[in-house]
């Protein structure tokens, strides 16, 4: 039996390692699938979601949604990237009609910000949690809400382990 996993923290080093664990996670999504990302400016919510796009075979750059507050882009699933950046005012999420790009539409519902709309935002969901580290480092912590997140964590956890430890580089040789 796969055992239940509600939460998972990881700490990636650079960009690219938070666009691969994305990725992951795209590759992992089914139908209905919502992930909701918090975190300061910057600290790598739509490189996530970038990831996340790959994995659901999506070639555009998932550019970050702040002026238009949802795009919509094709692959295996469409995914709906939503950003609340501007939006602090829970009446104008509500105001928005967000739960027709949250239930069963052969999609995925991705969104920023979500702190903004938490209150009329769906209760099952993966949040994601980003926060900054010194350097390029990121500490990513990722909760499930409901069955299908823990699974999804399950397996996320599990192929994240999985992989084996990157090579080590060998210091270079002091000059003769
Ligand atoms: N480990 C890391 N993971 C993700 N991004 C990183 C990492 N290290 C450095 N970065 C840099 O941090 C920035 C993250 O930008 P990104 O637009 O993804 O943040 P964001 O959380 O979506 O910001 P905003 O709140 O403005 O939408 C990029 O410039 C990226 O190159
Ligand atoms: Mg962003």
């Amino acid at each position: 039996m796969t055992p239940v996993v509600d939460r998972f923290e990881i700490v990636t080093r650079s960009h690219d390692e938070t666009q691969q664990l994305g990725r992951l996670i795209g590759e992992l999504a089914t139908d209905g699938d919502i992930y909701l990302l918090s975190g300061e400016l910057g600290t790598g919510k739509t490189c996530l979601t970038q990831g996340i796009a790959w994995g659901l075979g999506i070639t555009e750059y998932a550019l970050s949604p702040t002026f238009v507050i949802m795009r919509e882009m094709h692959g295996r699933l469409t995914l709906y990237h939503v950003d609340l950046y501007r939006l602090d005012d829970i009446a104008e999420v509500a105001d928005l009609g967000l739960d027709d790009y949250f239930y069963g539409n052969a999609s995925v519902a991705v969104v920023e910000w979500a702190e903004n709309g938490l209150a009329v935002l769906p209760s099952e969901h993966l949040r994601v949690k980003i926060s900054h580290r010194p350097g390029n480092e990121r500490a990513l912590v990722l909760a499930a809400q409901g069955n299908r997140y823990q699974e999804l964590l399950s397996r996320v956890a599990m192929a994240t382990r999985s992989k084996p430890a990157p090579p080590r580089r060998a210091r270079p040789r002091p000059a003769e």
